[in-house]
């Protein structure tokens, strides 16, 4: 028996995956705030709701996937402008949270939601937007064992691996971990690929070279051939990688434990943001690089630019 799912946020990730949902046979009544993308959802065959109450009043299961934590107090809770999924959810539902936010505040929501006899699962993923359209995502799951057991078919629309980390927050906990080593190879990836350059070899022969040998990560695989065309567009921005790494950093110091590289890819693309906005896509990092090493990517050999650059 497939589930009503009430899908709330219909972002990058929010919209392939609800397809997914519907692909899997699941009903869908989704809300987001903007029409566009609910418009496109309906015409591949979700309800519309009118509020994210209106969606989890509708729903045996409510998924969120918005920006911030800010943002899924105001989905989840409600305020001013429309009622939250709380204010609609029934009794014995589930709510999983999708976005990457504060552990902190997920232990808060979860608490709220119990106190309406509704499991809340903080269920973070990984894998990008690629991840997202492929039903491929790593999902990271916090909360109780039984509920997520519950709604394990759903998640399986999803993605292939669903781990369990642990009780309310610790989703969020490893997905912070997983932001960590991301940016981090991403940053591995930026020095190889300026490197390569100034050194005269052509950045895509060393990228077909290196990304099956002990180098290779999914940063490289999937973002290095952009950097090589000059293609900043988002799969995920760095506004909201940047989001990431405050969580982890602040955690962090909470714990008293230093995070010296993390730090550092958080300074630096303080520096993208800064030239390039927060809407590039993280690949984008190689930009701080380049501009410590005047040279640009994907130019000619002896690093000077061939004026293929593009902002976006
Ligand atoms: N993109 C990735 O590769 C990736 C990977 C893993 C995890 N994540 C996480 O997944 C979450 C979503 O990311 P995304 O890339 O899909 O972001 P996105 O494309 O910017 O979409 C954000 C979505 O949240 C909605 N939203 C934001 N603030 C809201 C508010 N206050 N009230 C109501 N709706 C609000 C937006 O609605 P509008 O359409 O009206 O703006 C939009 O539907 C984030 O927490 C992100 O960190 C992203």
């Amino acid at each position: 028996m497939t589930d009503t799912v009430g899908f709330i946020g219909l972002g990058i990730m929010g919209a392939p995956m609800a397809r997914n949902l519907l692909s899997a046979g699941h009903r869908v009544v989704a809300w987001n705030r903007s029409p566009g993308p609910l418009e496109a959802l309906a015409e591949a065959g979700a309800d519309a709701a009118e509020s994210p109450a209106d969606a989890a009043a509708r729903a045996d299961v409510v998924i969120s996937c918005v920006t911030a934590s800010a943002d899924v107090e105001a989905v989840l809770l409600g305020g001013d402008e429309r009622p939250g999924a709380i204010d609609g959810v029934r009794a014995g539902a589930v709510v999983i949270d999708m976005s990457t936010i504060s552990p902190a505040v997920t232990r808060t929501l979860a608490a709220r939601f119990a106190e309406r006899d509704v499991a809340y699962l903080d269920a973070t993923v990984s894998g990008g937007e690629q991840g997202a359209i492929a039903g491929t995502l790593s999902i990271m799951v916090g909360g109780p064992a039984d509920a997520l057991e519950r709604v394990r078919p759903v998640l399986a629309a999803l993605g292939g691996r669903i781990t369990h980390c642990g009780p309310s927050g610790a989703g969020q906990t490893v997905k912070l971990c997983n932001q960590i080593a991301v940016v981090l190879n991403n940053l591995a990836m930026a020095e190889a690929l300026v490197f390569c350059q100034r050194s005269g070899v052509d950045p895509a022969v060393m990228l077909e070279a290196i990304t099956a040998g002990a180098a290779g990560s999914w940063q490289l695989s999937n973002l290095g051939p952009r950097v090589v065309v000059r293609d900043f567009a988002p799969g995920f921005k760095v506004g909201l990688q940047q989001k990431d790494l405050r969580l982890a950093l602040e955690a962090a110091d909470e714990l008293r434990v230093p995070l010296a590289g993390t730090a550092l890819v958080h300074q630096l693309f303080a520096a993208v943001e800064r030239a390039h906005g927060a809407d590039v896509g993280t690949q984008a990092l190689v930009r701080a690089i380049e501009t410590l090493a005047g040279v640009e990517v994907g130019g000619r050999p002896n690093g000077t630019s061939n004026g293929t650059s593009s902002g976006g």
